[in-house]
């Protein structure tokens, strides 16, 4: 089977940080000692409201990193002139809503086709990969092939969701969806990627559907670097999602 990526999403780093608005954990500093851990890219969403990762962040990850970083972001003219500044190794467009604590859900492509498939255009031209965070819904995956994305990044919040609550038959079937829609989007020549909520309880099945291609992951191994370290934390969904692999 294909290899799978990690990208390790250090949003929650500077969350700490801005609680007391000193420089310190550094975001830069957990994502080069992700890259030692065995991450392949760094993503770091900036949000309009800048609750954690700031301008500064991103622009001192573009200089530090070696590492592909993924830049997510709402489809605002800010954003994109910010990405345009930038040229992130990809790009990966999310919903925002000022008033939620996370990306709750995917966004409505389908809805609002024609006003994204110009949104995207620049940054395509500027040689940024553009992926799109959608649910498994078939709807979405096709209009996301529509508009001319490259990656569409399936939401799998609500399968997260359902195996805490333990609504183990919701969960099973989110999963169901999920790999039917991996799968679907593969046909279409869409790259599959995953993430959202994925701890190491939830980790595996979604990392051996063969369609997907890479895992962003961030809550979770920030909150678990507290107990074993960030990189023992990355070490140990690397090894989850190795074995789920092979
Ligand atoms: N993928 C996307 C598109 C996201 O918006 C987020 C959260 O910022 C993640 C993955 C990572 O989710 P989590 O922090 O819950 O692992």
């Amino acid at each position: 089977m294909t290899e799978l990526r990690l990208g390790v999403n250090i949003d929650h780093v500077a969350t700490v940080r801005n609680a007391r608005g000193s420089a310190y954990p550094d975001p830069v500093r957990a994502a080069k000692l992700a890259e030692e851990a065995g991450a392949d890219g760094i993503t770091a969403h900036l949000r309009e409201d800048r609750r954690h990762i700031t301008d500064g962040d991103i622009e001192a990850l573009m200089e530090a990193l070696t590492l592909p970083l993924n830049f997510e972001m709402a489809a605002t003219p800010e954003m994109q002139k910010i990405a345009l500044r930038h040229k992130p190794h990809a790009v990966c467009i999310v919903p925002e809503k000022r008033e939620e604590r996370t990306t709750e859900g995917g966004l409505e492509v389908a809805r609002d086709e024609n006003h994204l498939a110009h949104f995207i255009a620049p940054l395509r031209d500027a040689g940024c990969r553009v992926s799109i965070f959608i649910a498994a819904d078939q709807r979405q995956i096709e209009a996301a092939h529509r508009i001319g994305a490259e990656v569409v990044e399936l939401h799998t919040g609500a399968y997260c969701d359902f195996h805490a609550e333990g609504r183990l038959d919701e969960r099973d079937a989110e999963l169901d969806r999920l790999t039917r829609m991996a799968s679907f989007a593969n046909d279409l020549g869409l790259e599959v990627h995953a993430g959202h909520g994925l701890t190491y309880d939830t980790v595996q099945p979604i990392a051996a559907l063969p369609e997907v291609m890479e895992l962003n992951i961030g809550h979770f191994l920030v909150g678990e670097a507290i107990f074993r370290g960030l990189e023992a934390s990355i070490q140990e969904m690397r090894r989850l999602m190795d074995a789920a692999r092979t």
